[in-house]
């Protein structure tokens, strides 16, 4: 099974990420959007990150060789020849479940359908379709340019050959795919990160240890580059609550419940470095400056 043409659908932060480091490795894609300005964005912040990779010797090709090889469709119709479709839009289980219900009437029988949901069960968008064997997730982390790690989580019916094809089509954008062996909500990585970060806001939240040391210890501790405070920060507080919430709300046995910390900081409007603050005050240029209290 050769993976030649790829749709992405959701032209966000992910997707014209996930578009762009598919058109640096040689695949055409189409980059599907309802929101058609949505494009102009997606494409300015793509033509910069290739101009800097290219500058950095990272890419061989030119920059628009690159960008000639992504295309913009406001209709899902448009991925009806792609081998491999990668659904990027919001984290809302019920619109990515009406998105996989129309991709499959839409796209050939043999395209691999999948999703890069952070947290969401690949079964339950699987059974949104009538060829679940063709449904699987590909988790990339942003931001993908320049992040390696890719989960790829096969649903237990999903084929082994396209589990096989998706595997081989991470390596061939760079990436280090690892394979997630149980589907279960946010996976390896998102679990593991989120009883962390959700452990380190409730120490904030106690007082037993404040927000600065609390991320350098983990760091001269753990080795990690930066702490889990910040990690939240950079990701945006509202999508670190709306991931927490969605993993409790599918397995509140095993993963925890949203910090009262967190909910307040979200519902405060402080949702880290694109507001300016969250646990840290932050500049318009993304500098992190110290901590917010
Ligand atoms: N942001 C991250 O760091 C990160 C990391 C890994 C995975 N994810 C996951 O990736 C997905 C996208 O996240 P994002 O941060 O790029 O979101 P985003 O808000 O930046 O972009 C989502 C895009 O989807 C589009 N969209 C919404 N409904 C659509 C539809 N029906 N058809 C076509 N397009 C539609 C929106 O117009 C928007 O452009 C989510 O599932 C998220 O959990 C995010």
């Amino acid at each position: 099974m050769s993976i030649q043409t790829v749709a992405v659908v959701g032209s966000g932060f992910m997707g014209s990420g996930i578009a762009q480091v598919c058109a640096q490795s040689g695949f055409h894609v189409c980059l599907i959007d309802i929101d058609e300005q949505r494009f102009a964005r997606a494409l300015k912040s793509i033509r910069w990150s290739v101009e800097k990779l290219v500058s950095k010797g990272v890419v061989a090709d030119a920059v628009d060789e690159v960008l000639n090889r992504i295309s913009t469709a406001r209709d899902l119709g448009a991925a009806a020849e792609a081998d491999l479709v990668i659904e990027a839009v919001f984290e809302q289980i019920a619109l990515k479940k009406e998105v996989f219900a129309q991709l499959q009437t839409l796209c050939k029988t043999e395209a691999i359908l999948a999703s890069n949901t952070s947290t969401i069960p690949i079964t339950q968008l699987a059974l949104a379709t009538k060829r679940p064997g063709r449904v699987i997730g590909i988790h990339f982390f942003g931001p993908v340019p320049l992040m390696k790690l890719v989960e790829i989580i096969p649903n237990p019916q999903t084929d082994e050959a396209v589990t096989h094809a998706v595997l081989d089509f991470a390596y061939a954008l760079g990436k280090n795919p690892i394979l997630v062996r149980q589907d279960i909500p946010g996976f390896l990585m998102n679990r593991i990160f989120g009883a962390m970060a959700c452990e380190a806001i409730r120490l904030v939240e106690c007082g037993a240890g404040s927000i600065e040391e609390i991320d350098q210890g983990m760091c001269d501790g753990f080795n990690m580059r930066v702490g889990p405070l910040c990690i939240a920060d950079l990701a945006g507080l509202d999508i670190s609550l709306n991931a927490v919430n969605v993993m409790h709300s599918l397995d509140p046995e095993y993963t925890p419940k949203a910090p009262a910390l967190l909910e307040r900081m979200v519902s405060e409007g402080h949702l880290g470095a694109k507001t300016g603050q969250g646990f840290y005050i932050w500049d318009e240029n993304g500098k992190r400056h110290g901590a917010a209290f």
